[in-house]
């Protein structure tokens, strides 16, 4: 991950890298080959990425895509224990990560809540409202199929620099 893209996830995301939630995120294994934890640093960093290649700069567009792409997974935590099956899991994990977003943060931006709500288009068929739901679709699909190829989505140095204390 570049320097700028750090920059901007550091930005935007602190509030998120920083608490006790998503730190517990890295102790569930995601994709066979990961973690949710690094995939949800994968797929922000892709997301901003993508955004980049747009000329999606503005701090609104980067702020609600960073936030979305750091909580859009945090739901599945426990999978195992709170969903019977997979059918289960693909229905209500984007809810459950809505509700940590709002949690952790403790705000309710609708752009970021549809975001999240939406990034399992097409497999659950809620469409994406904002520019910023296409985006985060698009990156978290990029990311799971490299997962899936046993293509770690972050660097031993990356996550130093992101998880930094407070
Ligand atoms: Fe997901
Ligand atoms: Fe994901």
């Amino acid at each position: 991950m570049d320097y700028l893209t750090r920059h901007t996830i550091l930005k935007y995301g602190r509030s998120v890298l920083c608490s006790e939630e998503f730190r517990s995120t890295f102790s569930q294994v995601h994709h066979y080959s990961t973690t949710v934890g690094d995939h949800l640093l994968g797929v922000t960093a892709e997301a901003v990425k993508q955004c980049r290649a747009r000329g999606l700069t503005d701090d609104d567009t980067l702020k609600t895509v960073v936030l979305a792409a750091l909580c859009h997974d945090i739901g599945i935590m426990g999978r195992r224990k709170k969903y019977r099956n997979d059918a289960e899991c693909l229905i209500r994990h984007p809810l459950d990560s809505v509700r940590a977003y709002i949690r952790i943060t403790g705000e309710a931006d609708e752009r970021v809540i549809d975001s999240i709500k939406c990034h399992m288009f097409p497999l659950k068929p809620a469409v994406p409202k904002y520019k910023a739901g296409w985006i985060l679709t698009v990156a978290d699909k990029i990311c799971s199929v490299n997962e899936k190829f046993g293509k770690s989505p972050v660097t031993e140095e990356d996550r130093k620099e992101l998880l930094i204390p407070g």
